[in-house]
């Protein structure tokens, strides 16, 4: 049975102090807790969530109690209650060994660790395992392992004392055999930090990088936001096993190892990338996120919305701000735009959830910090400084909702955010029309919005829109600086007057608003655009928008690209007055699953095949273009010097590396092999391999490379995806059933699972192959891993949620493969719900 946001409740009972007691032990850890409780003046039943916990002892003030808990929790009936506050103390055992869900304590590689967000505390011990019930906890872990951690600050070896109250989900426990890699930081009002990240032996060389990124997030977040630490100790631990990116328990952030472990020979510059935004989310999660949490599982964006929005903030500071708004705009619309268009859809805010674990989404995640980007268009940046200051000032430590967070924008600022919070509650992708009239020095421009349906909401009312524009003269002057437009109507008009020409209007500038611009622009006004555009991201838009064009009609009516794209891409790519990134991200085509959503968006019901072939000669008719000057160009940019992480250097590696795979195309791989052979970091190695296998070639290379990294798991990764992601259509099924034999594959391990079952997915025409192969697989893979881990199984079924805009035949074989995955004997609340949800759009 679904939870319902309307249902919420305020906890009857408060938790005053937690004392955790910890005997580890593989296949019997026991958990003692002593909680002190105040009591509700209610007069109600004690209710505390706990599953899969073996009860060994309960008592009441010293009193044993003999009860006996259900499969979700313990009830203490009111009768068995003191008046006012009182002590429960509860012994648990659980299995940290056989716990493959990743979920609560487990291990891996014999190390202990914890993932509690959201709701894995109650396998764990017996408690009100709910945001809004915070406590400060003391923690005691006894263990032979050396090295012992927990919240707060150390108090003895294996004791631990945290004195800010925290929700459940924020506790978190290590135990192992591990390394510190160390540095000291001090506060801007002085105090000192001892931070540690903690790896296994193996990979002390591995850390620099992180804990570098980690010193720049905690000044930076002083300085722009004024945000201090608050303990004497930051810990970080990077473990192999785990189901997400990082968490950003109090004190003890605990991260997947490969958003930790970075060396130029075995990261590349993506990597580096995310490991700098990936540390700083979760350090700023200290105070959005942990100083001041979530009510409940609903108001989720109020933490992540706000620390992707800071972290996307902080990664423009470090590097390049028109570069990571384009980067951050391509996985918005790969990600969160076809979650928004299909059977997945749900608002930022959701109001009703089965399994929460299901809604970590690119829509909480990502629309949510494109709501706060909005917002501060609107209030300006001082508007947005002064409700952040009221936030923190006012919510310190409280456990917080959506309709706290804008109320302080509208106390700071005086706006009235009633329209705009329809952002929060209704689901899907505006799309705004917009058509423009000329005359005499006056130009108009009409907007208009349409909100289509998703599941559950038919119908929706207008949003407010920020849409920043600008004009540009015909000689590409800009005669109107970038101004904020504010569409709250279902159609609206602005003027301008005074213009000596028809201008060239640029729109969404940035892109101001999530949404999806519908007007009708001629190739040559986009060429002018991507010349001469002073906005960076309209400039890079309207690029892609004019290969988004020319290839659509090559997928609809066969006809090449004519000469003036070429002529622009030949413009941008060799303009050394343009960022190298800048001009990577230009080469980039769209991709073969961006092309499917923009077709099923135009009407069309996209074929697979036809794009994937369609794609492939837009490149071949660009490599042809350009071949004569790419020699030249790779040249210039073959760096002697040592490797660097910093964003220069990535963006001309990224450059060389789009150079080369145009080049491979016209030399049969010549320059990729030599590039491979000599190359002496990742980035450039594994650009190069790249290379070869979209060609067809670099079998080779595959076999040196697995013998060169065989011993390296983060690595090994990237061996078994480059391969499925660059396998020819209709080989993709075979070749990955091919890889799930191989030796190294683990099906435990959700870094692997990924690696192989992502990188399918993520091969569009090869997993949309019309002999429905990949499909069958990837259904067998999803039930196996359901069994041991359903949060991972859940979360990679996503890959089905394109189906309904497919042709009929596509549908009905992702149709049966979902019916199938559903029909299977005690499926997991994750992955039951997916399926439904999926299903239910048919
Ligand atoms: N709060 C973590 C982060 O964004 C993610 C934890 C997700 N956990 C989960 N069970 N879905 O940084
Ligand atoms: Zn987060």
């Amino acid at each position: 049975t679904p939870v319902r946001l309307a249902d919420y409740r305020p906890s009857p009972w408060r938790i005053d102090r937690v004392a955790l007691q910890f005997r580890l032990a593989p296949r019997g850890t026991t958990v003692t807790a002593r909680l002190e409780i105040s009591s509700a003046p209610g007069g109600e039943d004690l209710r505390l969530d706990g599953e899969g916990l073996r009860l060994l002892s309960l008592r009441l003030d010293g009193r044993a109690l003999d009860l006996r808990p259900d499969d979700r929790g313990l009830t203490i009936p009111a009768a068995d209650l003191p008046q006012g506050a009182f002590t429960l103390e509860s012994v648990v055992e659980i299995d940290p060994a056989d716990n493959t869900a990743l979920e609560g304590l487990y291990m891996s590689k014999g190390m202990y660790c914890t993932q509690c967000e959201a709701e894995g505390f109650r396998k764990i011990t017996f408690y009100p395992d709910r945001p809004d019930v915070m406590a400060p906890f003391d923690v005691t872990i006894e263990s032979d392992l050396p090295v012992l951690l927990s919240n707060g600050n150390p108090a003895g070896q294996g004791r631990w004392t945290d004195p800010w109250p925290k929700p459940a989900y924020l506790f978190a426990l290590v135990a192992g055999d591990l390394i510190a890699h160390s540095a000291r930081f001090t506060t801007a009002s002085g105090r000192g930090v001892d931070l540690n990240i903690w790896v296994r032996q193996c990979d002390e060389d591995h850390c620099a990088y992180a804990m570098d990124s980690l010193i720049r997030s905690m000044r930076w977040d002083e300085q722009v936001y004024g945000r201090e630490y608050d303990l004497d100790v930051f810990n970080i631990v990077a473990v192999d096993d785990f189901n997400m990116g990082a968490m950003e328990n109090k004190g003890l952030n605990i991260f997947n190892s490969r958003y930790v472990l970075a060396s130029p020979e075995t990261a590349t510059d993506d990597d580096y990338a995310r490991i700098e935004a990936i540390i700083a989310h979760e350090y700023f999660h200290n105070w959005t996120g942990n100083r001041i949490t979530c009510r409940d599982w609903f108001q989720l964006c109020l933490k992540e919305g706000l620390t992707v929005y800071r972290d996307q903030q902080f990664s423009g500071d470090m590097r390049s701000h028109a570069v990571k708004r384009i980067e951050d705009v391509l996985m918005l619309r790969a990600r969160q735009f076809r979650e928004d268009a299909g059977p997945l859809a749900h608002p930022v805010r959701p109001e009703s959830y089965v399994e929460i674990n299901n809604f970590y989404t690119a829509t909480v995640y990502e629309k949510g910090a494109e709501v706060i980007g909005m917002l501060r268009r609107l209030v300006g940046d001082d508007g947005y400084a002064k409700a952040l200051d009221l936030y923190f000032a006012r919510h310190d430590g409280e456990a917080a909702t959506i309709e706290d967070w804008l109320a302080v924008f509208e106390e700071a600022t005086g706006r009235d955010l009633a329209q705009f919070k329809r952002w929060y509650s209704e689901a899907g992708t505006p799309r705004v029309r917009v058509t423009e009239q000329y005359e005499a020095g006056h130009l108009t421009l009409h907007l208009e919005q349409i909100n289509p349906p998703t599941p559950g909401q038919p119908r929706k009312s207008p949003k407010v829109i920020p849409i920043a524009v600008g004009l540009l003269s015909p000689e590409g002057r800009e005669v109107l600086p970038t101004t904020v437009l504010e569409l709250t109507g279902a159609q609206q008009a602005f003027s301008f007057d005074g213009l000596e020409a028809r201008p060239v209007v640029s729109i969404l500038r940035g892109f101001s608003a999530p949404v999806i611009l519908e007007r009708a622009v001629g190739a040559a006004e986009r060429a002018f655009l991507l010349e001469h555009d002073t906005d960076p991201f309209n400039r890079w838009e309207a690029g892609r928008a004019l290969a988004k064009d020319l290839l659509a009609r090559m997928v609809t009516d066969g006809t090449d690209p004519g000469p003036d794209w070429m002529t622009a891409m030949e413009a941008v790519t060799f303009d050394d007055g343009l960022e190298p990134a800048f001009r990577a991200l230009v080469l980039r085509l769209p991709s073969e699953d961006d092309m499917a959503q923009t077709l099923h968006a135009a009407g069309h019901v996209p074929d697979p095949a036809a794009i994937h072939t369609a794609r492939r000669r837009m490149q071949a008719v660009l490599a042809n273009g350009l071949a004569a000057r790419l020699p030249d160009l790779l040249a210039a940019l073959d760096d002697p010097g040592p490797y660097t992480p910093d964003a220069a250097a990535a963006g001309r590696r990224a450059l060389r590396m789009a150079a080369l795979s145009l080049l491979s195309r016209v030399d049969g791989g010549a320059a990729a092999r030599a590039t491979f052979t000599t190359a002496d970091n990742m980035t450039v190695e594994v650009g190069a391999l790249a290379c070869l296998l979209e060609i067809g070639a670099g079998d080779e290379e595959l076999t040196r490379f697995a013998t060169r990294w065989g011993e390296d798991r983060l690595v090994m990764d990237k061996w078994f995806t480059l391969q499925i992601l660059h396998a020819a259509p209709e080989t993709v099924a075979e070749r990955t059933e091919a890889l799930t034999g191989h030796a190294d594959f683990d099906m435990r391990n959700p870094n692997r699972f990924r690696a192989i079952f992502g990188a399918l997915a993520a091969n569009h025409a090869g997993f949309h192959h019309a002999d429905g192969a990949s499909y069958r697989l990837l259904a067998d893979w999803l039930i196996r891993l359901d069994a041991l881990n359903p949060q991972t199984a859940a979360r990679m079924s996503t890959a089905f949620d394109s189906w309904s805009r497919m042709d009929v035949d596509r549908q009905d074989m992702i149709r049966g493969e979902l019916t199938r995955i559903r029909a299977t004997p005690g499926l997991s609340r994750d992955l039951g719900e997916m399926t439904e949800r999926m299903l239910g759009g048919a």
